[in-house]
């Protein structure tokens, strides 16, 4: 079965499981991507944000959130008080996953990742959690959701209100769940799903207060 955990370092902080992951190959995602694109930002934040993969930018620059809907999340972030170096920000699934349109064109269409994949990578995601031991985790989007909460998790129903995360026990974060970044620039209504956004985030920035 795919499985990242092989790969991880028995020991060490967040620089060793990064240099770790630059060569992980847990899943077959790693065959087509340009590099492992690892979490980054403040190594003790008391948020930590879940997106679901690399994006297009991402996977040329190698850090997460740097494209487009990175600078859609900072704007909502900073709107609902939450400054954007004191988190830490990382995705669900650390390779980019896309696909060539029909007849061979250079463009790379984003492609979600399924289940195995998902499964496959969260040991990254979970040794993350446990070196950053953030207070808050928010969760972008139904991947992140599934992959913090499980598969019962839908954005509708459980967004913006503080879950406890069950693999992690009473001692663990909580979880805030919101819409992905990308479905706000997708949306029909895209106002009304910006400002769904903020308010989700600042229940996250509440619980710190
Ligand atoms: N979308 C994500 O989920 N993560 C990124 O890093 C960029 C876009
Ligand atoms: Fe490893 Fe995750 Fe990349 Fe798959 S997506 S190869 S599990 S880092």
């Amino acid at each position: 079965a795919y499985d990242a955990e092989p790969f991880l370092p028995s020991r060490g902080g967040l620089p060793a499981h990064r240099r770790a992951a630059a060569d992980c190959r847990g899943c077959p995602l790693h065959e087509d991507a340009t590099q492992t694109v690892f979490g980054k930002g403040d190594g003790s934040a008391r948020i930590l944000l879940v997106g679901e993969q690399p994006g297009d930018q991402e996977d040329r620059q190698g850090e997460p959130f740097v494209g487009p809907a990175g600078r859609l999340l900072r704007r909502a972030l900073d709107e609902a008080g939450i400054e954007w170096d004191a988190t830490y920000v990382t995705n669900a699934v650390k390779h980019f996953k896309f696909t060539r349109p029909p007849g061979g064109g250079k463009r790379r269409i984003h492609k979600a990742p399924d289940l195995r994949e998902v499964a496959a990578c969260r040991p990254w995601l979970l040794a993350e959690l446990r070196l950053v031991r953030p207070e808050i985790v928010v969760a972008l989007g139904a991947t992140a959701g599934k992959a913090l909460l499980g598969g019962s998790f839908r954005v509708t129903k459980d967004r913006g209100a503080l879950l406890p995360m069950p693999s992690e026990g009473a001692r663990g974060p909580y979880v805030v769940a919101t819409l992905h970044p990308s479905a706000v620039l997708r949306a029909d209504d895209r106002d009304a799903a910006y400002a769904g956004l903020v308010s989700d985030l600042r229940v996250a920035a509440e619980a710190l207060a």
